[in-house]
């Protein structure tokens, strides 16, 4: 029997903007195909290189390679409206655009009563709300499994117009009942009907991108011997099965949501690539054990340019969860670990690192089923910081002696190994260890 190609998965391991745009960007020139899998314009991954700054929301992060085809899964949601901006500003020549970007017609349309719906649902909340981006992520993802929703591919239907004219009546119905109205909302600083008109032009456009059925696509890719990387969004602490429920997203954000997302066997994984900050940060509401308040969170967040790529919200900051970490690990089968972001933490004379919890007065390393009690506190290792810059640091193994004490102890506990450290924003600035796997994976030694 012929050994079988598999596709490899990348995915962040924390809450969200873990740099995993930067990461599949890096990666590309190894892959023919970079797929994303779930999500939508939640997202946003950014990727710099030549002194220039791009986030992509819907689009995957293998763009701005030449040869790479790019493929938005069954498993991800369409906004139209933004998708044809991200478009505009990628400024892609559309023969380019022909040959590297597929969309599945599966993949389910963000309706612009869709938003309306989640700023009607998050408003009702008050106190308690989920912090979401308000993209519409969760009402398109409730109609998906209440099997109401509208597919791409339902675009091409006689009656397309008549289902979504009633899909919105629906929407407004509800919103109305929630006590918000169409009056009550701007979307990107347009009312409903000018965002709507806008959406109907995005959709000619999004009309005009080769269509694929994902699973038949990526499985026949994997076939021929090519390779093919799975894009994650969000992060496994927002998974909506094992994520702090109820502040998550509304899609399996892990390992397994690429088998859903893209029409792929579990036995057709490959390596699993799980991206993490040397910190934690978390955007919106929801439990954070090592949150940080005050100077420290101040310092990460200023070092790091903590603020969101979607919604420009501060980011909150704490210190690395190992037990969360080591969780993730476990829901993804991460086998090759990268850590982004080692850089933030240069001017530290003191690094806090969480290796279990308190909870009610006794100690335990397993990530809980909920992280709200009152009586859980963090218990920290605290390690010596490097107080050095990393920038002419020219390999893994020239990293401060600190650092590496910082990798062994994370590796120590998760039992993976961390192959590849990011110390800074850009492309070029990527230290692979010599000899890692992921080196073999690749195949550039
Ligand atoms: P994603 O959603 O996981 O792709 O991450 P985001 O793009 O939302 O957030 C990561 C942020 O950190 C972006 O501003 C990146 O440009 C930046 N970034 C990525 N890796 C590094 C790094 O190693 N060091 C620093 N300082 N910034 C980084
Ligand atoms: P990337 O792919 C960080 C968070 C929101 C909110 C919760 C639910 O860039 O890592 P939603 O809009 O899905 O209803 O929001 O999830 N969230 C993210 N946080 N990075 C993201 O994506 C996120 N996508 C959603 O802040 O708390
Ligand atoms: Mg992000």
């Amino acid at each position: 029997m012929k050994e079988v190609n598999k596709a490899d998965v990348l995915l962040g391991l924390q809450w969200g903007d873990e740099g995993k745009g930067k990461i599949v960007d890096v990666l590309t020139p190894h892959y023919k195909v970079v797929a994303r899998f779930q999500g939508g314009p939640n997202a946003g991954h950014t990727l710099v290189f030549e002194g220039k700054k791009y986030i992509l929301h819907t689009i995957p992060s293998g763009i701005f390679h030449s040869g790479c085809v790019n493929v938005v899964g069954n498993g991800v949601v369409l906004d139209p409206f933004i998708i044809n901006k991200e478009l505009d500003q990628l400024n892609i020549p559309p023969d380019v655009l022909q040959e590297s970007l597929f969309i599945c017609g599966k993949a389910h349309l963000i309706l612009p009563s869709h938003r309306l719906l989640d700023a009607a649902l998050e408003n009702k909340k008050g106190k308690l709300r989920i912090g979401s981006t308000l993209k519409g992520i969760g009402p398109t993802y409730t109609d998906k499994v209440a099997r109401t929703g509208l597919r791409l591919a339902d675009t091409a239907t006689d009656n397309f117009i008549k289902k979504y004219e009633a899909l919105k009546t629906e929407h407004l119905r509800l919103a109305e009942s929630l006590g918000y109205s169409l009056s009550d909302l701007k979307l990107d600083s347009l009312t409903f009907e000018e965002y709507e008109q806008e959406w109907f032009r995005g959709l000619e456009r999004l009309k005009s991108i080769p269509r694929v059925q994902s699973e038949v696509f990526i499985n026949e890719t994997l076939d021929k011997g090519a390779r093919v990387l799975a894009e994650g969004a969000q992060g496994t602490l927002l998974d909506i099965d094992f994520g702090s429920y109820p502040y998550v997203t509304s899609s399996n954000t892990i390992t397994a949501g690429a088998c859903i997302g893209l029409g792929l066997a579990p036995s057709r994984i490959g390596e699993v690539f799980g991206v993490f900050k040397a910190y934690c940060t978390r955007v919106g509401g929801g439990p954070f054990p090592t949150e940080l308040i005050g100077k420290d969170a101040d310092h990460l967040r200023e070092r790091g340019n903590e603020y969101g790529s979607t919604t420009g919200r501060p980011r909150r900051c704490g210190w690395l969860d190992l037990p969360a970490l080591k969780y993730a690990v476990m829901i993804n089968g991460v086998s090759r670990l990268i850590m982004t972001k080692a850089d933030v933490l240069n001017q530290l004379d003191v690094i806090k690192v969480c290796t279990g919890y308190q909870i009610d007065g006794e100690e335990q390393n397993i990530f809980p089923l909920t992280l709200e009690q009152e009586s859980l506190n963090p218990v920290y290792k605290e390690l010596q910081g490097w107080n050095n810059s990393l920038d002419s640091v020219e390999s893994f193994e020239q990293l401060p002696a600190a650092l590496l004490d910082y990798v062994s102890l994370i590796e120590d506990y998760v039992q993976v190994p961390v192959d590849i450290i990011s110390t800074g924003a850009d492309r070029k600035q990527i230290l692979i260890r010599k000899g890692a796997g992921i080196l073999q994976r690749l195949a550039v030694v």
